[in-house]
């Protein structure tokens, strides 16, 4: 059986500025792919890409393919895109608040999916509503498809917007950092609710995130962006145990520990490299303890590790040295 989801270097570009580049990952059913990065390494443009909204934002594919189920979708028909987008493919988009209607009952919001999508009649749609509402654990499920998004807390309103994606019957869900704006607790409760929807359901879950904890404890998979290029695509443990890039080590570094006293937290130095100013070279070297020569001037392409994944690294087994 193919993957569910298979990006063939990916490149996309908004007017003259190339914002990805050569992005590739699987991902199979039943998995969940993190996909991490620091704010602007292009998570949110390849989730828009996916589900087929791109168009929207004036960006265009200049490259490369993405397989759904072994069918290219780089290059739908809008009519086409929609049908796949909420149906086969459900997208939780970055802020929930712009994924719900204020002044529609919220019943009716996650209704309309599921009458457009499997052409439910209005009373079964409801009744799958009220389901889905139940799995995920929302209690009072007819008041709160009575309410309106403002009287709900912000994550019910996560869970509404997840009920949305879900209500299409989808076989893959593109999360866009469901969790961030949502207190810890709240945090691992949505994790959790979406981890069970994959192990139960054998959906296949692409987890946009910044936290490397979530990732860890969440994601089979996790591919690393940099500057709008893959950095490093692996499976989490080994990728924890041993990151082959530099920029992976260093994401792994930020993640707060309870041993460490709040003084001896870190960030990684410098910034991510405005997308019309990238560095030449590896787009990392700036920041990097490690760059050499080689990494001034040429740019690392993406080269399998010996064992699982792939690394875009000139230190990298493989890679020249
Ligand atoms: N509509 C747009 N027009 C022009 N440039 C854009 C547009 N949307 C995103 N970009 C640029 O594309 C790059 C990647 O942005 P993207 O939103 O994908 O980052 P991100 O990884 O999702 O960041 P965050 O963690 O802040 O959500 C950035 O340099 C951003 O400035
Ligand atoms: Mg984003």
């Amino acid at each position: 059986m193919s993957a569910l989801l298979n990006l063939q270097s990916l490149s996309v570009s908004i007017g003259d500025t190339s914002l990805l580049e050569d992005v590739s990952f699987t991902l199979e059913r039943g998995q969940i792919l993190g996909l991490v990065g620091e704010s602007g390494s292009g998570k949110s443009l390849t989730a828009l890409t996916i589900t087929g909204l791109l168009p929207l934002i004036g960006g265009r594919i200049t490259d490369g393919r993405i397989l759904f189920d072994g069918v290219d979708i780089s290059r739908l028909s809008e009519t086409d895109r929609r049908k796949l987008r909420g149906g086969r493919i459900g997208f939780v988009m970055q802020n929930p608040m712009t994924a719900l209607d204020p002044v529609q009952r919220i019943g009716e919001q996650i209704d309309v999916v599921s009458r457009l999508h499997l052409n439910l009649s209005r009373k079964d749609a409801r009744a799958r509503t009220l389901d889905l509402m139940a799995q995920l654990r929302i209690p009072e499920a007819g008041a709160v498809a009575d309410a309106y998004p403002h009287q709900l807390s912000g994550g019910m309103k996560q869970r509404i917007v997840i009920a949305m994606a879900l209500a299409g019957d989808p076989d893959l869900i593109v999360a866009d950092e469901p969790t961030t704006a949502l207190d810890v607790t709240v945090q691992a409760q949505i994790i959790q609710i979406l981890t069970t929807l994959v192990r139960e359901r054998g959906l296949a879950l692409l987890l946009i995130t910044h936290d490397m904890g979530v990732v860890a404890q969440a994601c089979d998979r996790v591919a690393v962006l940099y500057a709008g290029r893959l950095a490093e695509e692996r499976a989490v443990d080994p990728l924890f145990r041993s990151p082959a890039h530099p920029y992976t080590k260093a994401l792994i570094g930020c993640i707060p520990r309870e041993d460490l006293d709040a003084g001896e937290l870190h960030g990684i130095r410098g910034s991510v490299p405005n997308a019309a100013n990238f560095p030449p070279g590896c787009r990392f070297h700036p920041r990097c303890d490690n760059a050499m020569d080689i990494c001034r001037t040429t740019l690392p392409l993406i080269a399998p590790l010996a064992q699982d994944g792939a690394v875009a690294c000139h230190l990298a087994e493989g890679g020249p040295t």
